[in-house]
Order: C-alpha cells, then sequence, then structure tokens
C-alpha cells in the first residue's frame, strides 16, 4: 500500500512526463493523494487519483532530482496536508514513506520537546523532523538516517531528498523497495512496475539497508554503515501498456486475457518451469504438515489447493495469513506454500518471517519475480500472468489454479490442463451476452447468495468478494450444506442465489431447490444444463470456467452501476501493511 518513485538522472527530466508517468504505474498501490518533491524545491501534493496531480503540475517543470508518492491512508484523514511529501520548516528536507511507524506517537513527542511543530496528523511526518533534528545536530543525511533505524519501530520504504543535491537517499526495512538501473540513472521504486518499461535490470533492497544514489552511481550500507556490494538482477516481464488499452476497463482487458496468459504458463510448466514443479510436488510428497498460506483472492486459489492434493491423499490445510499465528503449529518438517500475486502481501510475509525461525521449508506461487515473498522462498513457481492493472485479481487467480492443477496431476490427479485455455475462450464466447442481461437485474440488488461444495466452494467465495469489492453489493459465497443451519433465515422472496452445480453433484441440485422452495430466484451456473452453461468439465476445472462467469458478472453489474471498476474505494492492489 502507497507507492513511492524517486528518480535521479544525468541530464534533467521533465517531472510530469517522466516522474509522474512512473508514479502512475503505482498507483494500483493506493490512490487516496499523491504527491513529489525536487531537488529545487518544487513541490505539489493534491487528493485523489494521480491525474489531479497532473492537472496542477506545469508542463515544463523540470528537474534532476525528484520523489513522488500515491497514498494509501492509514494514519491521518485523506487530506492535502497528510499527502506525500512531508518536508521540514524551511522546505528543504523532503521524504516519501511506504509503511506504518508504530513509535511515531513517542517520537513525535520527543521532537515536540525540541520545539517541532507538526502539520499533519500522519506517522510519516516524525521521519521528516527526525532527521531534519539530527543533521541539524551536525549529522550527514547518512548518519541521521542509520539513527533513524536504531531508535524507530516499524515498516517503512523511504525515500529522501535535500534541497539542491542531486542525490536520493533510500531506507527500508519490511516495505518493498527496489533499484532500477536505466540508461539515463536511476529509478527507485516500490517494485518493478514503477520502471519495468524503462529497464529489466535492478537491484531489490534487503531489510535494514540504507542507499545513496547519484546519477553516477549508488552505494549501499548495512545498519552500521559499512558499504555492501549488492548485484542487479535481470527480471522478465509483460507489460500492460496503457496506450494499447482497447478496453473499457483493464478488468474486462484482464478477464479477456486469460486464454494467452493460461497458455503461457501451461507452456512454461512443460518446459522453463518443468523441473521447479517437479520438485515443489517432491515437497509436497516429502512434507509432514503442510500449509498454504494466503489472502482474499489468493486465499480462495488455496482452498483449491487444499482439496486437490487432499484428494491425493495429501493432509493439506490452508490458512488466511493474518490468522495463522493464532491457528496453526509449524515445525521443520512443514511445507508452507505461500500464494500471491504481487508477492508483497504483508500479512503472508509476516508469517513466513515467523515460520522461517521454525525451519519449516517455503515453495511459493507468485505473479510478480523478485517480490519479497519470492525472495523469502526455498523454491517458487511464476504464475506468467504479466502485469495486473485492475485492483480486483481475475486472470492471476486462473494461474494460481493452474500451477496448483499441474502440482495435483504431479501428484497423481488427472485432468487435462492443455485444454484449458480453448475450454476459457468458449466460456467466454457463449456466456459474455448473458452475463450483461443478469448483470442488469442483479445490479439492483442489495444481497446476493452463492452457493458452492468442494472444489466450488471456493468459488462461491471468490465471485462473492468480487460482487463486493467491484460492486459494493454485500455477498455471501457459502457451502451450500451450511446453509440450512441459519442463513436460509435471510432467504425471501426474490432473494438472488448464484448456484454452482457441476454435473457430478446431485447434493448441489438439492441446496438448489431448497432455497427456490423460499422464494429465491436461483442463477445456475452449470456445464449441465442451467442459466450459464460452461464446458464439460471435471469439478476442479469447472472451478475455473464459473469463476469466468463470475467475474464478467461483477464487471457488468459495475458497468451498469458506473462503478470505478479498476480502481474500487478503499482498497489497494498491493497490501503492504498489517
Ligand atoms: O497480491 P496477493 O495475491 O497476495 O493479494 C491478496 C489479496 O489482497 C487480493 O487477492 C485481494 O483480495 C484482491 N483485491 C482480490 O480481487
Amino acid at each position: 500500500m502507497c507507492g513511492i518513485i524517486g528518480l535521479v538522472a544525468k541530464e534533467e527530466f521533465g517531472v510530469r512526463d517522466e516522474l509522474l508517468k512512473g508514479l502512475k504505474r503505482l498507483e494500483y498501490r493506493g490512490y487516496d493523494s499523491s504527491g513529489f518533491a525536487t531537488s529545487n524545491g518544487d513541490f505539489v501534493k493534491t487528493v485523489g487519483e494521480i491525474n489531479n496531480l497532473l492537472d496542477n503540475v506545469d508542463k515544463t517543470l523540470k528537474a534532476r532530482t525528484a520523489i513522488a508518492h500515491t497514498r494509501w491512508a492509514t494514519h491521518g484523514g485523506v487530506t492535502e496536508i497528510n499527502s506525500h511529501p512531508h518536508f521540514n520548516k524551511e522546505k528543504t528536507l523532503f521524504v516519501v514513506h511506504n509503511g506504518i511507524i508504530e513509535n511515531f506517537q513517542k517520537l513525535k513527542e520527543d521532537l515536540e520537546l525540541e520545539g517541532y511543530e507538526f502539520i499533519s496528523q500522519t506517522d510519516t511526518e516524525v521521519i521528516v523532523h527526525f532527521l531534519d533534528s539530527k543533521i541539524k545536530q551536525g549529522k550527514s543525511v547518512k548518519e541521521a538516517l542509520l539513527e533513524f533505524e536504531k531508535t524507530v519501530k516499524g515498516t517503512y520504504a523511504i525515500l529522501a531528498i535535500n534541497k539542491d543535491e542531486e542525490k536520493i537517499y533510500a531506507l527500508k526495512k519490511d516495505s518493498p523497495l527496489a533499484l532500477g538501473i536505466t540508461k539515463t540513472g536511476f529509478v527507485l521504486g516500490s517494485d518493478i512496475y514503477a520502471f519495468s518499461d524503462k529497464t529489466k535490470k535492478a537491484i531489490f533492497f534487503d531489510d535494514n539497508e540504507l542507499a545513496e544514489i547519484t546519477a553516477e552511481k549508488y552505494a549501499f550500507f548495512d545498519k552500521e554503515g559499512n558499504e555492501i556490494v549488492k548485484a542487479p538482477k535481470t527480471f522478465e516481464w509483460e507489460e500492460a501498456k496503457e496506450q494499447e488499452l482497447d478496453f473499457a476497463h483493464y478488468m474486462i482487458k484482464e478477464i479477456k486475457e486469460q486464454p494467452k496468459t493460461s497458455k503461457r504458463l501451461i507452456e512454461s510448466l512443460h518446459t522453463l518451469q518443468k523441473d521447479k514443479l517437479k520438485e515443489f510436488a517432491k515437497l509436497i510428497k516429502d512434507c509432514k504438515k503442510l500449509f498454504f498460506i494466503a489472502a482474499g483472492t489468493s486465499y480462495h486459489a488455496s482452498l483449491i489447493g487444499a482439496y486437490l492434493f487432499n484428494n491425493q491423499g495429501i493432509d493439506a490445510r490452508t490458512m488466511i495469513a493474518s490468522e495463522f499465528e493464532n491457528f496453526s503449529l509449524v515445525d521443520k518438517d512443514t511445507l508452507i506454500i505461500p500464494i500471491s500475486q504481487s508477492g508483497e502481501t504483508m500479512d503472508v510475509v509476516s508469517v513466513l518471517k515467523e515460520i522461517k525461525k521454525a525451519g519449516a521449508k517455503v515453495a511459493s506461487i507468485i505473479n510478480v519475480p523478485y517480490s519479497t515473498i519470492q525472495r523469502h522462498s526455498d523454491l517458487s513457481i511464476e504464475t506468467l500472468a504479466g502485469q495486473e492493472v485492475c485492483v480486483a485479481s481475475t486472470k492471476t487467480f486462473t494461474n494460481q489454479l493452474i500451477v496448483l492443477f499441474a502440482l495435483a496431476k504431479e501428484l497423481g490427479y488427472e485432468m487435462d490442463i492443455e485444454g484449458i485455455p480453448d475450454k476459457i475462450q468458449k466460456t467466454i464466447d457463449e456466456n459474455e451476452e448473458k452475463t450483461k442481461e443478469i448483470a442488469k437485474e442483479l445490479s439492483q440488488k442489495r444481497d446476493i447468495f452463492i452457493l458452492g461444495k468442494g472444489a466450488t466452494y471456493p468459488i462461491a467465495r471468490e465471485i462473492a468478494l468480487k460482487l463486493k469489492e467491484i460492486d459494493y453489493i454485500h455477498a455471501s459465497g457459502m457451502m451450500a450444506g451450511e446453509l440450512k443451519h441459519g442463513t436460509i433465515a435471510l432467504i425471501e422472496d426474490g432473494t438472488p442465489v448464484i448456484s454452482l452445480i457441476p454435473k457430478s453433484d446431485l447434493s448441489m441440485d438439492s441446496s438448489t431447490k431448497e432455497v427456490e422452495a423460499r422464494g429465491a430466484k436461483t442463477i445456475i451456473i452449470s456445464n449441465n444444463g442451467g442459466d450459464f452453461i460452461v464446458p464439460d468439465s471435471d469439478d476442479a476445472e469447472f472451478a475455473v470456467y464459473s469463476t469466468m462467469i463470475g467475474h464478467l458478472l461483477s464487471y457488468y453489474i459495475g458497468v451498469e452501476l458506473n462503478l470505478p471498476i479498476d480502481k474500487p474505494r478503499n482498497l489497494a492492489k498491493s497490501v503492504t501493511v498489517k
């Protein structure tokens, strides 16, 4: 959450065209407000999307060094004052920050005793005054940052610049930060999206590392201030090019890309990632305990993973990452499988740091290469869905499922994975018009229930999540068998209930009849007749095609309601705070 970017170049660059274009690539990390500052002392902050900032910046403004921030508010409301960069009284020192300073109250009180006045309600403002205080005591910015690191509790990726100095100072703990190496200088960013249009060569900060970057060179230091050598890495990445957006929204573009993205993944699982797949399957077979950890949509994928692995005789469980410590025990014979699109979800990262102490092994399923979770893994399979811009996950979910299918196949599960891309295309082609029609009706409803069982229970939850996050409709994805133990009391005349009925499951038919008998308006997704008919398949594969219908429905409801589909309110794509 929150995106930060910094640019330092040999020649002057246009702030609007270079810096803020880069910041826009990070907008999915938060869009409450944004701002920038340059080493010439220019700065602007605005509330709302980055376009508001663009409207307020002189097109001719140039700089050689600048930092910028897009905010997902944690401490302090969505106001211009609370936007980053934060600065000292003289407006000569500017700071952007992603993370949370946990002991900010104590630091603030100490600084107030020194005479510092705070103008914002943020935790971040303590950083700039702390540094300012140390600099005024005669310390260098580097020394001030090292002292800050020793004093602070919390998570942070920080960029700082001084007026009239062509240098960026960077410090990182727990929140992600990377340094891209370009032809004209360097770009710092919260993740590779910040600069993957300019370079595929980067250095990834580890915790407690500090760096000083000028246009000519960079230097990294450990927490004692000793210089350390870090080697650049080259990464592969498929860009989502804004100029190629021939769809109204990224969500629908990303739904429709899936025949291509799933095919690319399947090919790679047969070639480049083949050995990793085998090694991953061996880890699964050899472990004594297996836990998936994930959040949101990735958690729904993990439920399917648990279903498939249990089916193959492996005792596999899954846990919402933020609750892992309360419900699970780990030892050195445990295999942890984190699933994450971003590879940065803090709830998952925190678990990994803890379980590593117990000696557990980590094999992850990740979309973004060199992300924190991947770098904390013993082994990692990439989902190769390419950049996903819409905050809601669609194509990355499908590819997570395909990796799980491939692993299950290694364990003995029989399935035709190669046929999936064509069947995805068929599902979209044969059902899209109908989803538009039904979306009109559903857009007028306040509550929607979705019923599933076994492999489709996770899909019921996934569809419910999309209806909530995209359409702001209360939706509940349920195990069909559990309905009659209470929730059925909510069913009245006309209550919409989406039933996921693979042809093998007769019990789903009965649950559907039970709600119909109480007046529910059922919408049936099945591979055996119904409102939406998807290609013939087994239950696990059915999960993929029924998800398509659910994602299309939530997309078209969002269109009906004229909602900000790609950037729903209060959300961010990469949840890097706890
Ligand atoms: O990057 P991750 O897969 O770890 O993210 C997990 C969730 O935050 C994410 O799936 C979220 O629920 C999406 N908004 C769902 O569409």
